[in-house]
């Protein structure tokens, strides 16, 4: 298999990894399993950064301040979807895409935050 082709089912093969996992920590914490959670989250990160070790690898990231501002827009349009989303679903939906939509605007401003020190040092 040619690596372009890999690397893209290797990275979605981990992504998903690291959400299923975090969601059976989610479970576990809610079962009171405390110590089985952290070990499941412990997996999921180190998925993660197999994942992220093959994008770097690969060259998926060229420029970090570029990449800043293009995760700063990403970021502003899943904030507006999921509050436009909130909108039409009823309860439990509604909160989870309230308050992930918040969390998206606080990455947001976490990003201009670091895009204005990357300029900072770039002067
Ligand atoms: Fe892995
Ligand atoms: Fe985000």
């Amino acid at each position: 298999m040619k690596i372009e082709e890999y690397v893209k089912k290797w990275v979605e093969g981990e992504a998903s990894e690291v959400l299923e996992y975090l969601a059976a920590a989610i479970i576990a914490e809610e079962q009171g399993l405390i110590n089985v959670a952290q070990a499941l989250k412990t997996i999921a990160m180190e998925e993660a950064m197999h994942g992220a070790k093959a994008l770097v690898y690969y060259g998926k990231i060229k420029d970090l301040k570029e990449f800043i501002k293009h995760r700063i827009e990403e970021e502003k349009e899943a904030a507006r979807v999921r509050h436009e989303e909130a909108s039409h679903h009823d309860e439990p939906w509604k909160t989870l895409f309230e308050y992930t939509a918040r969390d998206e605007e606080r990455h947001q401003r976490i990003l201009e935050g670091i895009l204005r020190r990357l300029e900072e040092l770039s002067k």
